[in-house]
C-alpha cells in the first residue's frame, strides 16, 4: 500500500465488511432463533464489534495519527531549539513512500536547508564584523601618524629647521598615500566580491604588458639591489582580458616579490604558451618564501603571514585577494608554490583571444 489514501480505504473497507457481515448474520439468525437467543447473539456480536473497532482505531493511530504527532512534535522541538539541530524526521515516521513520508522528506530537506542558511548568515555576520574591525584598525594607524606629524609641525613651527620640516611632511604624505591605496583597494575588493566589476575584455598582447610592467619597476628594483629577469617568447598568442585589471595583478605580485626579497635577489617574469591554450604567466622571486601553513590563507582578504607587513611599508593584506578575484573573473586560477628561504612563484594562465576581430569602436 503506497499511499495514505489506500491505507485508510483498506481500514474502512475491512470495518464496513465486518459490520455488514455482522448485521447480515443477525438478520439471518433473527429468522431462525427465539427472542432470547437473538438477544445473546446481538450482545456477543456488539462486544466483538467494539473489540474489532478498537483494533481498527489502534491500527489507524499507528498508520496515521502517531506519525503526524511525532512529526509535529519534532518540528516544534526544532523550532524551540532555535533551528540549531535538525531532527531526524525520517526515522520518526518510518519507511514507505506514502504522502506522510514524502511530506516528512520535504520537511527534512527544508530544515536542513534552513540550518545551512542560518549558519551561513552567522558566518557572514562574523566575517562582516571582522572586516570592519580590520578596516578601522588599518585606517586608524596611518591617520594617527598623519595627525601626530601635523601636530608636531604646528607646535614646533618656529623651532623646526627646513630639513626637519621636510622630513615630517614627507612622512605625512607617505601615510596619506597609504591611506589612499588602502581605500582604493577596499573599494575595488568590495566591488569584486559583490560581482560588481564588468571586465573590459579585449584581445591584447600580454608580452607587451609584461614588458611595460618590467620597465615600470626597473628603477625601484635597481634601487633595492634586485635583478629583474624576463623570459618572453616572441610568438605568443594574444590573450583575451581586461588589460587595466591584469596590470593591477602584475603590480601586486611584483610589489609583493620586491618586499619579500632581500637585496641581491632575483625576480623573474616568465611567459609561455599555456596548456592547452592561452598564455601562462609566472612571477617568481628568490625571496623569503611563505610558510606552508600560510600558503592556503594568503589569498584571504587582510591575511598577512607577517603582521608587521603594514609597518614595513606593505599594504593591508588585500593585494592577493584582489588579484585572485581578477584572475578568476578571467576564468583562470592563480597558483602559488613557495619554499621558505628559497622563494615564491605565482602562476596563472590567461585565455587565448578568439580569432574574432575586436568589436569596432566608434568615436562620437
Ligand atoms: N612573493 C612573496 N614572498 C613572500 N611572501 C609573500 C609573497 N607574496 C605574498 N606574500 C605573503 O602574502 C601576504 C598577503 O599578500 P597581499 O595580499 O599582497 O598583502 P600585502 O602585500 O598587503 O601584505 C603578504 O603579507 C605576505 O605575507
Ligand atoms: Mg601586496
Amino acid at each position: 500500500m503506497k499511499t495514505l489514501y489506500a491505507k485508510l480505504a483498506w481500514v474502512l473497507i475491512v470495518s464496513f465488511a465486518v459490520i455488514g457481515g455482522g448485521l447480515i448474520f443477525i438478520w439471518a439468525m433473527a429468522k431462525m432463533l427465539t427472542g432470547r437467543e437473538v438477544g445473546e447473539i446481538v450482545v456477543g456480536l456488539a462486544l466483538a464489534m467494539i473489540a474489532f473497532l478498537l483494533i481498527m482505531a489502534v491500527t489507524m493511530h499507528y498508520l496515521v495519527t502517531r506519525r503526524i504527532g511525532a512529526l509535529a512534535q519534532a518540528m516544534q522541538e526544532f523550532q524551540a531549539a532555535g533551528f540549531k539541530q535538525a531532527p531526524n524526521l525520517l526515522a520518526l515516521v518510518g519507511g514507505g513512500n506514502d504522502e506522510l513520508h514524502r511530506l516528512t522528506q520535504s520537511f527534512s530537506g527544508l530544515s536542513a536547508r534552513m540550518m545551512e542558511q542560518l549558519q551561513q548568515l552567522a558566518h557572514n555576520d562574523a566575517q562582516r564584523r571582522e572586516l570592519l574591525a580590520n578596516i578601522s584598525h588599518d585606517l586608524r594607524t596611518p591617520l594617527a601618524s598623519i595627525r601626530g606629524y601635523l601636530e608636531t609641525i604646528l607646535l614646533k613651527q618656529r623651532s623646526l629647521d627646513a630639513n626637519e620640516m621636510r622630513n615630517y611632511l614627507e612622512v605625512a604624505t607617505r601615510q596619506c598615500d597609504r591611506l589612499h591605496r588602502l581605500v582604493n583597494d577596499l573599494f575595488q575588493l568590495t566591488k569584486l566580491e559583490a560581482h560588481d566589476v564588468a571586465l573590459q575584455r579585449e584581445p591584447f598582447s600580454v608580452a607587451e604588458l609584461a614588458q611595460d610592467v618590467a620597465q615600470k619597476f626597473a628603477l625601484k628594483l635597481e634601487s633595492q639591489g634586485l635583478r629583474l629577469e624576463t623570459e618572453i617568447p616572441e610568438d605568443l598568442p594574444l590573450v583575451d582580458g581586461d588589460v587595466g585589471l591584469l596590470e593591477r595583478c602584475f603590480d601586486n605580485l611584483i610589489e609583493n616579490a620586491v618586499r619579500h626579497t632581500p637585496s641581491g635577489g632575483v625576480l623573474r617574469i616568465v611567459l609561455e604558451r599555456g596548456k592547452p591554450s592561452g598564455v601562462t604567466v609566472r612571477v617568481s622571486d628568490t625571496g623569503t618564501g611563505i610558510d606552508e601553513r600560510d600558503l592556503t590563507r594568503i589569498f584571504d582578504r587582510f591575511y598577512q603571514a607577517d603582521r608587521n607587513e603594514a609597518a614595513a611599508g606593505g599594504g593591508a593584506g588585500l593585494g592577493l585577494a584582489i588579484t585572485k578575484h581578477i584572475i578568476e573573473l578571467h576564468g583562470a586560477r592563480i597558483e602559488v608554490q613557495s619554499r621558505v628561504g628559497k622563494g615564491t612563484a605565482f602562476a596563472f594562465t590567461l585565455p587565448a583571444a578568439t580569432s574574432m576581430p575586436p568589436s569596432p569602436t566608434y568615436d562620437g
